[in-house]
């Protein structure tokens, strides 16, 4: 162990169960990098959806840390991800945020890559100069059901591992066959462990979310809100369960849920629940917002929410997806990235009304931005102290837990 983490590990492990975090862990640099190289370069999260791009050549950037990776569509087949660093002197390469190339072009002096990272041409190189040895690196990447996954580490967790569990509840909405219907992203000046921890628990909903208190039932937000066993049971609930999972069973759809029993490397969960009073999907008026998805042949009456990783959350009506990344750009200012997905054949203004589709998650995430952000102010105060949580928080304190061993066992290695 480095000799200035002995002052964090005493730290670590002076934080009480079922209380908040203290000060320095929403606003300590120190501890911010720590957690960028402990946690988000060590998991695998996605970054995008191949539709953003669709033609040979077609790229985006992605930001974390001092990191700026470059997506980019090799041909059809293909999707590479590179380090946006030269491999002369190490300028980036790619400027802008998105686009499309023929190749890249260093604008520095010009040095050329392929699509595929090969170098191409450098100018007045010696004779010996082997290109073939001056690729731009590559980022681990992987497609999983049209979802773009990247892995900053130098040794990658096995995807398959890591994918397994929850892989049935993806697959069953056919997001390798749908598109981008809106991209948003909320700048946030919180740190990104007080968005996760507003995000995985749902006392706040009821004061909150309004929007979201009209769509869900009030004992699924008690019991279900944040994820399965996130606050106390509800037998009305758990009934409702049972009927709804028998009968969608018949339908011969996915049922049932996953949650990790022990501790590991992975922070998954997912689940399929039931609308309240018939609603079909997460909308104003509860009615299906476009045509079905992937294996529907008809309203189930459900939904599915996957946390594949704290970066990342899949939440699945029947018939579009909302997709969440969260990315930590600074001790206190995190980026929440969403993406609305709709099936690849459905026509906007025909099959649906974007409005529609974005309005809950879009009002939800507006609101949650304005609540992180005053949480963010009022913990950096000097009067601020960790407090108690309540039977509603169990989500935000299992996360909690699980951070804390997690940097333990990194900053004792
Ligand atoms: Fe890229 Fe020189 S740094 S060509
Ligand atoms: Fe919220």
């Amino acid at each position: 162990m480095k000799k200035n983490n002995s002052f964090l590990l005493d730290l670590i492990k002076s934080q009480k169960d079922n209380f908040s975090l203290d000060q320095s862990f929403y606003t300590s640099k120190n501890i911010f990098e720590i957690d960028l190289k402990t946690f988000f370069f060590n998991q695998w999260v996605f970054v995008g959806h191949i539709s953003r791009i669709k033609n040979k050549g077609d790229y985006f950037l992605f930001k974390i840390g001092n990191e700026s990776i470059i997506l980019i569509r090799e041909n059809e087949d293909k999707i590479n991800a590179f380090y946006n660093v030269c491999r002369h002197r190490g300028s980036h390469i790619c400027l802008e945020e998105e686009g499309r190339l023929r190749k890249f072009i260093c604008p520095y002096h010009a040095w050329n890559y392929d699509l595929s990272g090969k170098l191409l041409k450098a100018r007045m190189m010696d004779n010996d100069f082997k290109p073939e040895n001056w690729s731009l690196k590559k980022c681990n990447s992987l497609v999983f059901e049209g979802l773009i996954f990247i892995n900053l580490s130098d040794k990658p967790s096995d995807f398959e591992n890591f994918i397994n569990p929850i892989k049935d509840f993806i697959k069953l909405h056919g997001l390798g066959k749908a598109k981008i219907a809106a991209k948003k992203t909320y700048p946030t000046k919180g740190n990104w462990k007080l968005a996760l921890d507003n995000f995985h628990e749902c006392y706040h909903c009821q004061p909150s979310h309004p929007e979201y208190c009209h769509v869900h039932s009030k004992e699924y937000i008690q019991a279900y809100g944040a994820g399965s066993n996130t606050g106390p049971e509800s037998k009305m609930f758990n009934k409702k369960l049972e009927i709804w999972n028998k009968k969608v069973k018949k339908m011969g759809y996915l049922t049932g849920e996953y949650s990790e029993k022990k501790f590991s490397n992975f922070f998954r969960s997912a689940e399929r629940t039931p609308f309240s009073n018939g609603k079909l999907s997460e909308t104003k008026s509860g009615k299906p917002a476009s045509i079905l998805m992937g294996d529907f042949n008809e309203f189930d009456g459900g939904y599915t929410t996957i946390g594949p990783s704290p970066f990342n959350s899949i939440i699945m009506t029947n018939d579009f997806a909302t997709l969440f990344t969260f990315i930590p750009k600074s001790p206190t200012h995190t980026e929440v990235e969403l993406i609305w997905l709709v099936n690849e054949n459905a026509v906007e203004g025909i099959d649906y009304d974007i409005n529609e589709i974005m309005w809950m998650w879009d009002e939800t995430t507006k609101a949650d931005k304005r609540i992180i952000e005053n949480n963010q102010k009022g913990v950096l105060s000097s009067k601020y102290e960790p407090g108690p949580l309540s039977k509603m928080e169990v989500g935000l304190d299992k996360l909690k837990k699980w951070y804390l061993k997690h940097l333990e066992l990194e900053i004792t290695k």
